[in-house]
């Protein structure tokens, strides 16, 4: 299999993962506990290295969505939830956690869910941002990297299932699509 250029190496996002975990920790310094939904599938790789940087008392979750149509037709109604989490979260301090944000919508979505339910608090984490494909603004807590409008590959991110656990961060040409 061809493998696409690299756009973030393993050390790389290594080193800003670190970093994200050292921002973490001093903005729940004085938490209890802090709750890290990841949005399956993409986050799982990130939330694993993330979590395991982590120096402040936190619990792992999960939630899964999914969009209805293409990219393209894509609206903020679009977004449908597949599996929620385990536990409620009222009175908890809950950061989601994603790979990347495009259009926003769908950490638009899980704000307005996880929000109706009475968090303590609610931020976000993504390690990738595209802000040229912006159509629902987000606030963004904590952010690894901003990138232009490329397909990114790897680190949890596929193109069609394939190149989920590439170890780096690839920019995948047309011509392998
Ligand atoms: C990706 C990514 C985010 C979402 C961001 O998931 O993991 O959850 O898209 O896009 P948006 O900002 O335009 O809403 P995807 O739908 O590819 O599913 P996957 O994580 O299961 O691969």
């Amino acid at each position: 299999m061809n493998t696409p250029p690299t756009l973030f190496s393993e050390e790389e996002i290594a080193s800003q993962v670190t970093v994200l975990a050292t921002e973490i920790d001093e903005a729940y310094a004085d938490a209890d506990l802090l709750v890290l939904i990841g949005v399956l599938k993409g986050s799982f790789i990130f939330l694993a290295d993330l979590a395991r940087k982590l120096t402040i008392p936190h619990r792992v979750e999960f939630i899964a969505v999914s969009s209805y149509g293409t990219r393209e037709s894509e609206t903020a109604d679009s977004v449908r939830l597949l599996m929620d989490v385990r536990h409620p979260v009222v009175g908890e301090h809950v950061l989601l956690v994603e790979d990347i944000v495009d259009t926003g919508h769908t950490l638009a979505y899980l704000k307005r869910l996880l929000g109706a339910r009475n968090p303590a608090s609610l931020k976000t984490c993504t390690l990738l941002h595209k802000p040229d494909r912006t159509e629902e603004e987000v606030e963004l807590d904590f952010l690894g990297f901003t990138i232009p409008d490329v397909w990114v590959v790897g680190y949890g991110l596929d193109y069609a299932e394939r190149y989920r656990t590439l170890p780096y961060i690839g920019e995948l040409p047309p011509e392998m699509r």
